[in-house]
C-alpha cells in the first residue's frame, strides 16, 4: 500500500510539466492554479498526480467532492443513469431523477420551517443557482433592489457578480455592475467591521444595515432580497455569531424582504449538518446549493418556499440544468451524506479543529482557527495583537503543503481552508496537521 502522502519527484514532475505547458498555451488565463497539481486519479481523500505522486486532498476540488473521489455508490448511480439516457432537457420534458431530487430537497432544505412545502429549480453551478434566486426574488416580490454582504462570494456571471465582493480581481474590468445592489458589513468578529468587541458583540454590524443602508440608501419596501452565506466561504471561512442570523431573519421578515441563504459552499454536509443554516436555527425563504450536491458533477439547485416559485413557463430555464446524470449522482450523494458522512464531517471535523487549535501554542502566526465540521479556516497573522495579515506567508504555506503532499487552498486575504472530502479519517486528519505544522515551521523559520 502506498503511504500518503508520497512525493517521489521534484514537483511538478515531467508529465505534469508537459501538460501544464500545453494548458498555458491554449486554456484561458483566468484560472487561478496556485500550484502545479495535475490530476490522474483519486480515491476517497487521496489523489494521485500524473507522475505517480500521492497527495492527501484537503481541498476537495473547492469543497465539492464530499463523498470522496470515485465513491463506488456514486459511480454506480452515474453509470446506471448514463446507460439509460444522458439528457432529455428538464426544460421541455419530465424525468424521474429530477422529480426525485426535488422531493428530496423538499425534505432536507432549511426552507419553510420544515413543512416540506418547497419547490426547486435546477441549473448547473453555484452562480446559476444564485442567478435563479435573484430573478425569483425580483419576480416574486415585484421589488428591484438586492442586499449582499462585504466579503461575500456568490459567483462570477454578471448578476451574481454584482453581489460578489470577495476580491476586486473578480469585479475589476467588468463594470458597470447590475444596478440595485447594496453591500453591508458581514459579522467577521475577528476583525469587526464596525469596531465592536467580539466578547460583547450582539451583531452590531446589522445596525449598519438597519440604520445606514436601509435609511440613507434604499427603502426597505423596495428591497427584494438579502443574500447571505451562513458561513462566509471565499471570504475566509468566517463564522458569524448566532445573533447575526437571528437578527437578519427578524429584520428581513419585518420588511417583507426575502432571505436567500447561499449554501453553495457551506451546504451538503460540509459543516457537520446537512446545511450550515442549521447551526444558527436559520429558516430561509430561498436556499441555493451546488458544489457538494452531486459529488463533482455539475448541478445547481435553487429551492424556495413553494408559494414563491410560481413564475410562468418560460420565465426561467436552462437546457442542461438538472441533467439526469447529475441528479442521479446527487441522489446517491445525499443518501451517503444522510447515512454517515454528515456525522463523519462533524466528528472528524471537531477532531481536526482541536488539533489545529493546539498548533496555536507552537505557531504565533496562527491568529485564529474557526469553522464548523470540515469547513475550517486558519487565519495567519504577523502579529496576534495588531492582526497584521500574513498574506505572502499564507501563499507560501499553501506551496509548502503542496511540496509535502497535501492539497490545500487559501481563503480570503490571509487564511487557509481545510475543506477535505467528508470521508476524511482521523488518521488522515493527523497527517494534515503534521504537514501543516511542518509547513508553518518552514515559512516562519521555526524548526
Ligand atoms: C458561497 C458560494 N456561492 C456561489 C459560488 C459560485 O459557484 P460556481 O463556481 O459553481 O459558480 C461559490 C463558489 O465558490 C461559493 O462559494
Amino acid at each position: 500500500m502506498t503511504t500518503v502522502p508520497h512525493i517521489k519527484t521534484p514537483l511538478p514532475g515531467p508529465k505534469a510539466a508537459e501538460l501544464i505547458a500545453r494548458d498555458r498555451a491554449r486554456v484561458s488565463t483566468s484560472y487561478t492554479r496556485d500550484y502545479p497539481f495535475v490530476m490522474a486519479k483519486g480515491e476517497g481523500a487521496v489523489v494521485h498526480d500524473v507522475d505517480g505522486n500521492v497527495f492527501l486532498d484537503c481541498a476537495a476540488g473547492i469543497a465539492v467532492t464530499g463523498t470522496g473521489h470515485a465513491h463506488p455508490e456514486v459511480i454506480k448511480a452515474i453509470v446506471g443513469q448514463a446507460q439509460k439516457y444522458l439528457h432529455m432537457s428538464g426544460t421541455d420534458f419530465y424525468y424521474e431523477p429530477q422529480v426525485q431530487l426535488a422531493e428530496e430537497m423538499a425534505r432536507i432544505v432549511p426552507v419553510g420551517g420544515g413543512s416540506g412545502d418547497v419547490r426547486s429549480f435546477f441549473s448547473n453551478s453555484g452562480t446559476e443557482a444564485n442567478e435563479a434566486a435573484l430573478k425569483l426574488a425580483r419576480y416574486a416580490t415585484k421589488r428591484f433592489n438586492l442586499i449582499a454582504f462585504l466579503g461575500s462570494f456568490h459567483g462570477r456571471t454578471l448578476g451574481s457578480l454584482a453581489l460578489t465582493s470577495s476580491k476586486f480581481v473578480q469585479r475589476r474590468g467588468f463594470g458597470p455592475m447590475m444596478p440595485g445592489v447594496f453591500h453591508t458589513p458581514y459579522a467577521n468578529c475577528y476583525r469587526c467591521p464596525v469596531g465592536a468587541r467580539p466578547e460583547s458583540c450582539a451583531a452590531e454590524c446589522l445596525d449598519y444595515l438597519e440604520d445606514q443602508v436601509l435609511i440613507h440608501l434604499v427603502s426597505p419596501d423596495e428591497v427584494a432580497a438579502v443574500i447571505v452565506e451562513p458561513i462566509q466561504g471565499e471570504g475566509g471561512y468566517v463564522v458569524p455569531p448566532v445573533e447575526f442570523h437571528t437578527r437578519l431573519r427578524e429584520l428581513t421578515a419585518r420588511h417583507g424582504i426575502l432571505l436567500i441563504a447561499d449554501e453553495v459552499q457551506s451546504g451538503m454536509g460540509r459543516t457537520g449538518r446537512m446545511f450550515a443554516c442549521e447551526h444558527f436555527g436559520l429558516d430561509a425563504d430561498v436556499v441555493t446549493v451546488a458544489k457538494g450536491i452531486a459529488s463533482g458533477l455539475p448541478l445547481g439547485v435553487t429551492s424556495s418556499r413553494a408559494e414563491l416559485m410560481t413564475w410562468p413557463p418560460g420565465a426561467h430555464a436552462s437546457t442542461f440544468g438538472g441533467n439526469p446524470v447529475s441528479c442521479a449522482s446527487a441522489l446517491a450523494t445525499i443518501e451517503l451524506l444522510k447515512t454517515g458522512l454528515v456525522r463523519n464531517a462533524e466528528v472528524v471535523g471537531e477532531y481536526l479543529f482541536g488539533r489545529l487549535r493546539a498548533l496555536m501554542d507552537k505557531h504565533a502566526i496562527i491568529g485564529e482557527v474557526r469553522g464548523k465540521g470540515l469547513m475550517i479556516g486558519v487565519e495567519l497573522v504577523r502579529d496576534r495583537t495588531t492582526k497584521e495579515r500574513a498574506t505572502t506567508e499564507r501563499d507560501r504555506v499553501v506551496q509548502e503543503m503542496f511540496t509535502r503532499g497535501v492539497l490545500l487552498l487559501g481563503a480570503g486575504r490571509n487564511a487557509v481552508r481545510f475543506a477535505p472530502p467528508l470521508v476524511l479519517t482521523r488518521d488522515q486528519a493527523d497527517i494534515a496537521v503534521t504537514v501543516f505544522d511542518q509547513a508553518l515551521a518552514a515559512v516562519t523559520g521555526r524548526t
